[in-house]
């Protein structure tokens, strides 16, 4: 059932397309729409419905978080790379306005230096990171419980 305000823009970033070839040992095997498929699923549990949208180009992905506003009712965001430096999606995020979270497949505190650093601290309701797929089950949690859902 749907209701008023249980609308999740799930915004994927630059190169996680290529999941399913990438990395299997740090991403898993499961390709972006086998994963989208899921986070519908999970959604669908939580009484939440979910959009998804992905881009390479870091231009496009914040023109859509421009929309967002209109679109959706809260983000749960992997932005791949940009996550450790685009200060310009941290600050579509914060013009977005609305509940968000940040999911990374990848135990991203563990692996480089640089990936410890994200752009979304203090801006986001949580950060989950190295608990794969389920990482975004969680996410959604998080979000219906901020939503009131
Ligand atoms: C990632 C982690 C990032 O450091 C990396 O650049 C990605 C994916 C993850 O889901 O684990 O592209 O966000």
């Amino acid at each position: 059932m749907s209701s008023a305000h249980n609308r999740v823009a799930v915004m994927h970033g630059v190169n996680l397309d290529t999941l399913g070839r990438r990395d299997p040992e740090i991403y898993g095997t499961e390709t972006l729409s086998q994963l989208e498929y899921r986070i519908h699923g999970y959604a669908r549990e939580l009484d939440l419905e979910a959009s998804f949208f992905q881009t390479n180009h870091e231009g496009e992905f914040c023109e859509y978080m421009h929309r967002v506003p209109g679109t959706a009712d809260a983000v749960l965001v992997n932005a791949g790379a940009w996550t450790h430096y685009s200060w310009a999606i941290r600050d579509a995020l914060e013009v977005a306005g609305k509940p968000a979270v940040e999911v990374h497949i990848s135990d991203v505190e563990s692996r480089d230096d640089w990936r410890a650093i994200s752009v979304f601290d203090g801006l986001v309701a949580a950060k989950i990171s190295g608990k794969g797929i389920e990482g975004y089950r969680e996410g959604l949690q998080v979000l219906a419980r901020e939503l009131g859902v």
